[in-house]
């Protein structure tokens, strides 16, 4: 097959490792991608949240399947035109993805569904949004209600930090995003996450996650997109998981299928854990990023069988071949993420990095000249290790995180501490 991979970051370069890796995999396309997806895949440069032109490069490339990594070409309907025209394609329609575009949405899915989840109000104005504060109080956590690239969310815990968020949010930062808030119960206990594979019938879950939000070790600093991953999160034992599938995951998608909507792709379920219980946080139409990362290197070549299903809505015959094996990834980011950060910095020692099905170094916001690799991104690389248990796995990435020479880089020492 002739395989298509959209993205660009750490989450595409794992999946484009795994699908490689299958023997179905003929060719491999990956726009934009990076300097680590360039070296096993034919890197294009696309705007891929234009649905027309991701459609005209698939067709001009007789590409079979397009696997679709972040959120917003789905949200720009990019599955939805693919699909029309006939082409295999992972990742939901825009009407399913609006559980990740809108907060409000996904709200009024839960209600009607049942599953459990902090109790909100939804505003419009200012005024109402902190009358609601007021008679709530604090801790509390507001929200904007659209796609605020990990902006969007601020955990109040003084009414002063509340009523600032509130005129922050319908001040124009965010623009049209902004324009309605979400506030909402603050939920207390252990945060992990679920991903499902969904082909409209059948759910399958295929790996749990946690990862580490802040920037700084002892989960200090600012929120950024994930400083490091490990799977499984120990958290989310056989029962609390069938608890979030019975209680959450069935039962949202029996709502939208009420609703006239199929979900077809994976459904990641980031969940607050508390003695057992699980409530839904928030859910994302795609992989996490870096927890895909984790979930790739322990699911290895089966992943693309596992996508390939969904995608033709066969899941109900596949089966996860799940080894006793943990993962953890490391990210390395440039000094300065997620504020400003120095871009164009050279990276050394990634020629002597093992590439085996145990350790790999998938890169994010990397540029290959013809000589050297340099950062452009953020987060830049992702040192993943896989053994039998959480510390071999977590030892073996750092050593392997040493050997990289990049002095405009950091990385957090502790990823794992929580399970370990
Ligand atoms: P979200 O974008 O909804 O995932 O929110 C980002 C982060 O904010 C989550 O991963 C949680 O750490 C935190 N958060 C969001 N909603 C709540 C809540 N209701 N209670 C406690 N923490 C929350
Ligand atoms: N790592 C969090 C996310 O992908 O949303």
């Amino acid at each position: 097959m002739k395989i298509l991979i959209l993205g660009s970051g750490g989450r595409e370069h794992a999946l484009a490792w795994a699908v490689k890796q299958n023997p179905k995999c003929d060719t491999l396309l990956c726009a934009p991608g990076n300097a680590g997806i360039a070296k096993i895949a034919k890197c294009q440069a696309l705007d891929i949240e234009n649905a027309d032109a991701v459609l005209s490069f698939a067709q001009e490339n007789s590409v079979d399947f397009v696997i679709v990594g972040p959120e917003a070409p789905l949200v720009s309907g990019v599955a939805d035109l693919l699909r029309k025209n006939g082409i295999l394609t992972f990742g939901p329609d825009k009407a399913a993805a609006q559980l990740e575009a809108s907060k409000n949405f996904t709200k009024e899915i839960c209600i009607a569904s049942g599953a459990p989840t902090a109790t909100y109000g939804h505003f419009t104005d200012a005024t109402t949004a902190k009358a609601y504060l007021k008679a709530q109080g604090v801790p509390i956590v507001v929200k904007a209600d659209g796609l605020a690239a990990g902006k969007g969310v601020v955990v109040a815990m003084t009414m002063d930090e509340a009523e600032q968020a509130i005129d922050t949010f319908f001040a124009s930062e965010f623009g049209a995003t902004g324009a309605k808030v979400v506030i909402e119960e603050y939920m207390e206990g252990e945060e992990a996450s679920l991903f499902v594979l969904c082909d409209g019938e059948t759910a399958l879950p295929v790996g749990t996650a946690q990862d580490h939000k802040r920037a700084f070790d002892g989960d200090e600093g600012p929120n950024t997109g994930g400083m490091g991953a490990y799977s499984p999160a120990p958290i989310l034992d056989k029962e609390t998981l069938s608890k979030a599938m019975d209680e959450i995951v069935y039962p949202t998608l029996r709502e939208l299928v009420a609703r006239g909507i199929t979900y077809q792709g994976v459904l990641y379920v980031g969940l607050m854990i508390k003695e057992g219980q699980p409530r839904l946080v928030e859910y994302n139409v795609r992989f996490g990023d870096p927890e895909c990362q984790v979930l790739m290197m322990r699911l290895g070549a089966q992943a693309f069988d596992l996508i390939e299903a969904t995608a033709r809505g066969t899941l109900t015959e596949a089966r996860v071949n799940w080894a006793q094996d943990h993962a953890l990834t490391i990210v390395m980011a440039a000094k300065g993420y997620p504020g400003n950060y120095i871009k164009g910095s050279v990276i050394n020692g990634l020629d002597q990095f093992p590439d085996t099905s145990k350790s790999m170094c998938f890169h994010a916001g990397t540029t290959k000249t013809p000589t050297i690799i340099t950062a452009t991104g953020g987060r830049v690389l992702n040192i993943t290790a896989r053994a039998e248990t959480l510390r071999t796995a977590r030892d073996s990435a750092y050593a392997l995180a040493e050997q990289i020479d990049w002095p405009e880089g950091f990385y957090r020492t502790d990823i794992g501490w929580r399970a370990l």
